[in-house]
Formats: C-alpha cells, structure tokens, sequence
C-alpha cells in the first residue's frame, strides 16, 4: 500500500481532462481532484467528475472530489484592447459607469460598485495577484482615481484586493449558489467556499448546501486580512467550517508575502487543535507549469508544508494548465515521502496539557499515544460511519498508518484528504460481532501491511451505526487468534 502520508490535491483544468492524463495523475498519487467552478462549465466539471471516479475504481483508489466556488473576487472588466501597460506614476481610474468591454491606457470598468465606496484616498489596491500596485489618491462618487506605484501590463478581468483587506463583498455570490446545486448533483465530497469573512458566511454556505441536498464538507479558505487578523476571528472561522484551505494566493496579496509563513503555520496548528482538516495552496510547484523539474525553493516551500503538518499540498495552474501535471504531482509526493522522514513528521507533543470534550476525541486520541508510544503498533484500524474517528486521530503528528473501515462510499472518498489516513471498505455490521476484529486485522494482513507479531489498534463503538459513538480502544496482536 501507499506509505506517503501527506495527500495530494491538484486542480483540473484543460490540462487534465483527458482520460490517459487523468489515470496516470490517479496513478501517481492524485488523492483529491479539485474542480475550479471560477473556470468551464457545469459539463466539463461533470465529465471529468464523471472519469475521475471511473478511473479510481478501475484503479482501486479512493479520489475525493473537491469543488470550490468562486466566490465574491472583484475583478476589472475588458480593454477595448484586451491589455495595457502601465508605468510607475502613470494616473489610472476604476470606474463603475465606463462601458464594460472598452478599457483605455486611463480607465477601467469594474463589476463591483462598492469598491468605490470601500476605498479611502491612500489605499492600496493590489491587481493581478499584487503584480500591478496603484495608490487611490481621489474619489468620486462612481469612481477610483489612482497612481500607479508598481507598474506592469494588465488585461481583462484580472483580479483587485486592497492591501489591508476589508473589502465588503458577500462571499457568496450568485454564481456560487448556482454552483452548489452542481456540486449536490456531482456529489461532490468537498465544497471549498472563497473569501468568507467569518462563521456567519460559513453557516450560510451550509445552509446552503443542505437545501441543495449535498453532503459534501465544506472548506474555507482562508483569503482575507479579517480572517487572520486575530485567534479570535480565525479560530470562528475554523469551528465553522469542516476543514480550511491556506489560499496563500489572495492571503498573500492582502498581508504581504513576509508574513505569509508564520500565519501558515498558525492556520495549520489551529485547525489541527480544532479536529478540522487543512490544505496548503497556491504556487507550491509554479514553475513546473513550464518545466518538468521544480525549483529548490518549490521543493523547500512543499517540505515545509509537510513539516507544519498540513493534511495536503495542493496544484493549480500546474496541473489545470501546465505542461506536467503528471510531473507535478509525481515530484510532490516524492518531496512529501522524504519530508515524512523527518522526525518532527513523526513525534508529537500535541494537545498534550490540553483537556479532550468528547468521548470518541478521548478515544482516538488514546489510541494515538498508544501508537507512538508503543513501537510494537504497526497499524491502526477505526471502524467509522463518517470519518470523523480517523480525522481525530490523524491530527496527530505519527507514523503508524491509519485505516478508516468504512462501508459508505461518501466516507471511503472523504478521507482521501486526511494525512496518514487509507480507506479499507468494510462493512462490520454484516459480521457476527465476534468475527469483527479478525476479519478487519485479515484485510491488513492480505494487504501486507502487517504481520504475525505486530500489533494492531482498532477502534469501535457499541453499536455498528451511528456516528460520534466510538468508546473503545482494541490491542490486537496478528496471528493470535481474535475476537
Ligand atoms: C462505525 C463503528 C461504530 C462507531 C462508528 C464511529 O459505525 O462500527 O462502532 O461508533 O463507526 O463513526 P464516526 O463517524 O464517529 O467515526
Ligand atoms: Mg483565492
């Protein structure tokens, strides 16, 4: 079986949308396709849903799929043109009245109107992922009038965030309500919603996805200044969300890029303490859009990653447009397997001091402190309805692999995102309970993953239903016999 822990989410896109591609991503660690509702059409995510789940099953692999909404980016509009240049000190106006498909060398339309009212005299407005940076140095009442600090080209609908955040765009957008109802009928696994500003747009967003009557949990991405500017705010936003996703894209753009690694690495830890999941993005292997080698500097910045503990690495352009996503993914589990050396990858002073609040938290995470503390542990089996059990155990830094014995197709795909975590599809309440225990450690032991001698940890509850009841903790020893 597969001994990288660290799992791999990459992007689809025109790239990656062809069946020989796609099998060889699966086939080189894909564990979670992410379809980009910000580009193509509800077809295309359905086609390539669609091969994805094919392939995987041909494949016996478990592929989550992960949709993510586009959410509330304010964007320009057109140029009459399609690009202009812009020089250092060069004047530049945002407008909300001037025509949508004919931008000028002096001003531009925008989509979102409350810019202007957002904006002060002396704020900075970041363009195209901070590649262009203007100073607003008046305002009307339906425009923006700026100088330009950093100059640079700038074409159609690229994308504008203050420096500082606090632009007030709801983060769910007409479009994304569309979206979830495509993401309920895909069934997709996760729903990663963009620039939410605290817990109320995530309960927005499940409400939400309940009426649309998808399952799917939701991600925030972590994107705006707000979210991060205190424990308060980003510990909310974590609570009421499923998981997170460091967008370092947009993050970047509004705190600046020197601080990005620190509030990575808190963003991380914090979600892990919450039992949430997390995945760090954007730019992890850029230069493998056009090379088939990724830079040291990638290497480190995925490695680092791994270190903090992340759940996943994630690809955007790389494989939804480069010229090696197949590459790309291949490096990056190659860079997570040797960062997962590393002892810090493996020992853990997590949440030690800390008190638990719930019984199966209390379970799970004993049996962890087994695993890392009783070398004779070479796998644990967590018999579960939705995951959760796993999820808990897997915010443990440990190097004991995890299994989730799961009957449901939802959970067996679900957790293809949790580190440390594989799916063994199993159905316990279709054993005699005193089967149950054998025939788990017998599906470890036919996939080699385990010998006579080892130890195994399983965990249960009363009950083979119900999620949230696990309560027991079993030392197995393979090759005993076991009820
Ligand atoms: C399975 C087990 C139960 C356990 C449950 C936990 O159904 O057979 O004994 O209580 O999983 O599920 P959870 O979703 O909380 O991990
Ligand atoms: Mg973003």
């Amino acid at each position: 079986m597969i001994s990288r822990r660290t799992k791999i989410v990459a992007t689809l896109g025109p790239s990656s949308s062809s069946e020989e591609v796609l099998e060889k991503m699966i086939l080189a660690g894909l564990d979670v396709a992410r379809l980009n509702f910000s580009h193509g059409t509800p077809d295309e995510h359905r086609a390539r849903a669609t091969l994805v789940r094919e392939i995987a099953a041909r494949h016996g692999r478990f592929v989550a799929l992960l949709g993510d909404l586009q959410g509330p980016k304010i964007r320009i509009a057109k140029f009459r043109d399609k690009r202009i240049e812009l020089k250092e000190g060069d004047n530049f106006r945002f407008s909300v009245t001037h025509p949508r498909d004919a931008g000028t060398q002096e001003v531009v339309g925008i989509d979102y109107p409350d810019l202007v009212k957002d904006c002060r005299v002396g704020d900075e407005l970041l363009l195209d992922d901070g590649r262009v940076v203007m100073r607003v140095e008046s305002t009307t009442a339906d425009e923006l009038h700026c100088v330009v600090l950093i100059g640079g080209p700038l074409s159609d609908h690229k994308g504008i965030n203050r420096r500082g955040g606090g632009l007030t765009a709801p983060a769910l957008t007409a479009k994304d309500k569309a979206d979830i109802k495509v993401a309920a009928e895909l069934d997709l696994d996760y729903l990663a919603v963009s620039f939410p500003r605290d817990a109320a747009d995530m309960e927005l967003a499940r409400r939400l996805r309940d009426e649309a009557g998808s399952s799917a949990w939701l991600i925030a991405k972590i994107e705006r200044a707000e979210a991060v500017a205190n424990d308060e705010s980003l510990d909310a936003l974590i609570r009421a969300s499923d998981g997170v996703m460091v967008a370092r894209g947009d993050l970047g753009v509004e705190i600046g890029d020197a601080e990005l690694v620190g509030i990575q690495k808190k963003i991380i830890l914090h979600s892990r303490r919450h039992n949430k999941v997390v995945i760090t993005a954007t730019q992890m292997m850029e230069s493998m859009i056009h090379s088939p080698m990724p830079t040291r500097a990638e290497v480190s910045d995925v490695a680092n990653a791994v270190l903090d503990y992340t759940d996943a690495v994630m690809l955007s352009a790389e494989s939804a447009a480069g010229d090696y996503p197949v590459e790309a993914i291949a490096a990056m589990a190659r860079v997570c397997v040797g960062a997962e050396k590393h002892p810090t990858s493996t020992r853990s002073g997590h949440r030690l001091g800390q008190s638990f609040s719930r019984c199966d938290e209390s379970t799970a995470l004993a049996a962890m402190y087994t695993a890392n503390h009783f070398p004779g542990v070479k796998a644990i089996i967590s018999l579960t309805e939705s995951g959760y059990t796993p999820l808990i155990m897997s915010r443990i830094r440990s190097s004991v692999p995890i299994f989730a014995f799961t009957p449901y197709r939802e959970s067996q795909a679900r957790v293809a995102l949790f580190r440390g975590v594989q799916t063994v599809p199993f159905e316990a309440a279709a054993l005699p309970a005193e089967k149950v225990s054998q025939t788990a450690v017998d599906e470890l032991l036919k996939r080699g993953v385990v010998e006579p001698g080892d130890w195994v940890i399983l965990t249960k509850g009363d009950s083979y239903h119900g999620t949230g009841g696990t309560n027991t903790m079993k030392l197995l020893h393979v090759g005993d016999f076991l009820s």
